[in-house]
């Protein structure tokens, strides 16, 4: 029906949902109506994902850097974040979705860190999907806040400095328990990572959509994904190579 191969689906596939405002404003509308709609998308997207049977679903909902949009719009945006996050648990205990949350949690407000910590713990024994939000996120600061617990860590000669690979510095990221991105699809046409998963996106495949977050839908996830499916991914080998191992 969507011309997908489910064998071939990423295992993570991380989003980053942009254009709620333009969406909003094209329609002479408030900027929150496109945000209200974007959550209508959310809700459409995870279902399907988890549908289809994508393991990990990362959401880019709000950014390190979006404390520095207007007073109003946060307030707002912190509002919907916290009654999507309530209305959702229920489906997603239906769903057997384990929900999750990367960034800087210290700066939500108290009501929507409880909201979080309250679906985490009543979705933590789901084991399908898992679907985290990352909110109040920043790549940059993620990094940083790694390297601080690592110094600290050296210190008390918990972590050996030669003994320091990879594996060993993804553990102290916010996404120690999540694969890296397979895929990344970005909406509404704007072509940059913005302190996104800096890390974790080195060889990511990367798609982007000119439609709009609210107006995403699930005919565009399926184009996408039959796009990522139309990949080869090299990780720095020929394509000679991957024949002859296949
Ligand atoms: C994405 O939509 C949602 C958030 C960043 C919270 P935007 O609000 O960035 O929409 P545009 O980019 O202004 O259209
Ligand atoms: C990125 O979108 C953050 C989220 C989607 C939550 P922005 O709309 O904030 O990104 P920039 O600032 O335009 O790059
Ligand atoms: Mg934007």
């Amino acid at each position: 029906m969507h011309g997908l191969d489910t064998e071939k689906l990423p295992r993570h596939l991380a989003i980053i949902m942009d254009g709620n405002g333009r969406w909003a404003q094209e329609r002479m509308l408030k900027r929150i109506i496109g945000h209200q709609r974007g959550v209508e998308t959310v809700r459409v997207i995870v279902e399907e994902c988890s549908k289809l049977g994508i393991r990990y679903l990362t959401l880019f909902a709000f950014s390190a850097e979006n404390w520095l949009r207007p007073k109003t719009e946060v307030k707002a945006l912190m509002a919907l974040l916290k009654k999507y996050i309530k209305a959702e648990v229920s489906r997603m205990l239906t769903n057997n979705i384990r929900f999750n949350v990367i960034g800087n949690r210290d700066e939500l407000p108290p009501d929507v860190n409880d909201a979080v910590q309250d679906a985490i713990d009543r979705t933590a024994a789901k084991t399908g999907m898992v679907l985290t939000l990352a909110l109040s996120y920043g790549a940059r600061q993620e990094i940083i806040q790694a390297a601080v617990q690592m110094a600290a860590d050296i210190s008390s000669g918990g972590l050996n400095p030669a003994a320091l690979d990879e594996k060993r510095f993804s553990s102290y990221l916010f996404t120690s328990s999540i694969p890296d991105p397979d895929f990344l699809i970005r909406t509404s046409g704007e072509m940059r990572i913005s302190n996104f998963l800096l890390w974790q996106l080195a060889y990511t495949e990367l798609y982007f959509s000119n439609v709009n977050w609210p107006e995403f839908s699930r005919n565009e996830l399926h184009a996408a994904l039959r796009d990522y499916q139309s990949r080869e991914r090299r990780f720095g080998r020929t394509s000679a190579q991957l024949q002859n191992r296949s």
